[in-house]
């Protein structure tokens, strides 16, 4: 231990110590802390460190470094305040004939505080995520030859593993399962029986109940609520409560205070290889697109650790730049969470290491072998037999199939009902890559810029801008007869945007429409009826008995046989359904559990509709996605990186969510769909007069 003679909360590196900065009082915690050693010194021969001026945490020796037998690995701190401690600790080991192990520069540790050996010394617990690297823990292993646990934390309150987790004589563990990601509390689980966990709760957790002093039968810490000193007390514990808040205000109590220097080695328990690693490089304009800090953010969202073992920065803007990164995970599960990730980012891996992908054959039709790659809207290519190849049918959330019985070989996408006994489908993460252009990348870059995602709500001339560049792009496509697909809402009726529409079919801007029962059946009414959902479209007040209009237009196609049979009994004369029929524009409406009738034109079948949908949408060169969710994010799903796509929706939400895959190609605009069909008719009129004055 190490007397509190400048204890105090001088600087902020936890969330304890915010707002605690010199409101620690030092008689309090002088007083504190000898009833600590008080207690201590009844069941333990206690040593103790000078403290120093200047380093106010150094009475937390906890954080000094990880003892076993008579090594220690010294602590590397991940704070500059507490680096200076590291060489008075050093000492202290080396002057009481500790062997000292150094971890290299960068690479932060901070002792037992982060590592607690199972008190039958079975293992070693290691914890990370805020103030150990995971890249640590093959050291501690190496070192202390023993089998490293490694857990990550998750809650920033709970920064070191002493502070949630306490191993206890005879096998018992004492912690709180909301600190730790749930791949860890399965770790957990795995390893300590039921019987013997005692998970907290937080009030117990943010009393510091697992930073707990345990020697024999002896639990001394800060505070337990009555329930936890019962449960302890049943297995068998005594628990002696002290109170150490004034060491709280900088996020430690009892364990903190110590550092154990006898712990239990069993011969026969070894070293293990508790980290696997794997190189990926990169490629691309890595620091430009913010590729590099993705791919990096991504490493450690997913709870694995970086290297970056070497990075060529391209130094002209066009140069591209190249990195090789060798990436730490604690398991296998999570290694490859993190590489399919970077797949779908372009990250490949080293070709030395290249390897085949994995098949495995479907077992039962429509249903995928448990562990298969889930594609994305990227172009990818697999390798099979030493070749790469497309993958075709590109689309997100399917499996790949390699049919290699021929001698040409052929990969694609198949969603999961549509597979088949005997397909071979790629599971694992090897031999997969995506193929995303330096080009398309520089445009992700662009288009991210332009579409504003981040300001979220357009201001008018953005979007009139924005309506220019979308008019300009779909008079291109008509022009050179390329595809237009929209997929509309009812919503669009509401806001009057229902004859601008209508227009855009009739003048050959829209080449298919997708939608649901609601727009067909709005449209029809406004059509018919002059209301949409039962208000007067002219005046926009609502007309009497107007909410049964909807019901009544549905009878009326109905009893016709459908909308262009109604077309052609002159029933229907005008509206967006109306040019679809007369113009030969197909188009798909997909059911749902709330549509009214529905119209016979309404496919009610899902599975039938989502094929129309696809079917419908091969060759698409841009999608205009007005105001519905729901299909706009199905045709997302079923539509390859490529096709540029124009969401509009006054919900921000809702356009965050489509614009942003991967925010290729697409924008997002937050308006009003009728306003921006308004402006988008007038911004074609404007290219046509154009076209006609350079005509003359
Ligand atoms: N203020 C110290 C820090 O943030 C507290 C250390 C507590 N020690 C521990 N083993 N949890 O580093």
């Amino acid at each position: 231990m190490c007397p509190p003679e400048y204890y105090d909360v001088d600087y902020v590196i936890n969330p304890w110590m915010e707002g605690n900065v010199h409101k620690s009082i030092r008689e309090r915690a002088v007083e504190q802390w000898e009833k600590l050693y008080n207690i201590i010194t009844q069941y333990a021969t206690v040593e103790l460190i000078k403290p120093q001026p200047g380093l106010p945490d150094m009475v937390f020796t906890a954080n000094a470094g990880l003892v076993l037998g008579d090594k220690v690995v010294l602590s590397r701190f991940y704070h500059p305040e507490r680096q200076p401690e590291e060489p008075f600790f050093k000492a202290w080991f080396e002057a009481n004939g500790f062997t000292v192990y150094q971890l290299p520069k960068d690479l932060p540790f901070e002792g037992a505080g982060d590592a607690l050996l199972d008190r039958e010394g079975r293992w070693l617990w290691a914890g990370y995520g805020f103030r150990s690297e995971l890249d640590s823990h093959p050291f501690l292993a190496k070192w202390l030859d023993i089998e490293v646990l490694s857990l990550r934390l998750i809650d920033s309150r709970f920064y070191h593993l002493d502070t949630c987790f306490c191993p206890l004589t005879g096998g018992y563990l004492l912690y709180y399962p909301g600190a730790f990601d749930s791949y860890s509390n399965r770790l957990i689980e795995m390893r300590v029986p039921p019987e013997k966990r005692i998970p907290i709760d937080e009030p117990d957790a943010v009393n510091f109940a697992c930073n707990a002093v345990n020697i024999n039968d002896v639990i001394i810490l800060n505070k337990a609520s009555a329930t936890l000193e019962q449960r302890l007390r049943e297995k068998g514990f005594q628990v002696i409560q002290t109170p150490l808040t004034e060491f709280l205000k900088a996020g430690g109590a009892a364990k903190c205070l110590t550092l154990r220097l006898t712990e239990p080695i069993l011969e026969t328990v070894h070293a293990n290889e508790p980290i696997i690693s794997r190189v990926v490089e990169m490629h691309g304009h890595l620091l430009d697109t913010g590729l590099m800090s993705q791919a990096l953010d991504i490493i450690v969202s997913e709870g694995g650790s970086f290297k970056v073992l070497n990075f060529n920065l391209g130094v002209e803007r066009q140069s591209p730049s190249s990195a090789q990164v060798r990436i730490s995970a604690p398991s296998q599960e999570v290694m490859e969470d993190i590489i399919s990730q970077l797949i779908d980012l372009g990250a490949v891996s080293l070709p030395q290491e290249e390897k085949d992908a994995l098949l495995e054959v479907v077992d039962m039709d429509g249903v995928a072998p448990d562990d298969f790659y889930v594609t994305t809207i990227y172009p990818t290519e697999v390798r099979v037999k030493g070749k790469w190849i497309r993958v075709a049918n590109q689309r997100m959330d399917a499996a790949i199939v390699v049919d290699d019985s021929q001698e040409e070989i052929t990969a694609s996408c198949k969603i999961l009902r549509d597979l088949r006994v005997g397909d071979k489908v790629v599971v694992g993460v090897e031999g997969i890559r995506t193929v995303i252009s330096p080009q398309s990348r520089e445009e992700r870059h662009k288009i991210q810029e332009f579409s504003f995602m981040s300001g979220g709500v357009s201001s008018e001339r953005r979007v009139e801008l924005l309506v220019e560049q979308i008019a300009w792009e779909m008079r291109h496509i008509r022009d050179r007869g390329g595809k237009v697909v929209v997929v509309a809402g009812p919503v669009v009726i509401h806001t009057g945007g229902a004859d601008h529409l209508a227009r855009l079919i009739r003048e050959g801007y829209v080449q298919c429409l997708l939608g649901g029962n609601a727009i067909a059946v709005h449209d029809i009414e406004q059509a018919i009826m002059g209301t949409s959902l039962g208000v007067d479209m002219m005046k926009g007040v609502p007309v009497k008995g107007g909410h049964r209009h909807h019901l009544k237009v549905i009878n009326m196609i109905r009893r016709a046989g459908g909308i262009a049979n109604a077309v052609k009994q002159g029933i229907l004369t005008k509206g967006i359904m109306y040019e679809c029929v007369k113009n030969n524009v197909p188009f798909c409406l997909a059911g749902s559990i709330r549509d009214d009738g529905p119209l016979p034109d309404t496919i009610m079948d899902l599975i039938k509709a989502q094929e129309e949908y696809a079917r419908l949408l091969k060759g698409t060169d841009l999608i205009l996605m007005l105001s519905t969710m729901l299909h706009s994010i199905g045709v997302g799903n079923m539509t390859p990186a490529g096709v540029k796509m124009v969401c509009v929706d006054i919900n921000p939400a809702v356009v965050t969510k489509l614009a942003d895959r991967g925010s290729l190609e697409s924008i997002g605009i937050v308006t009003d769909v009728g306003l921006f069909l308004s402006l988008l008719v007038q911004q074609l009129d404007k290219l046509a007069q154009g076209y006609q004055l350079t005509a003359r």
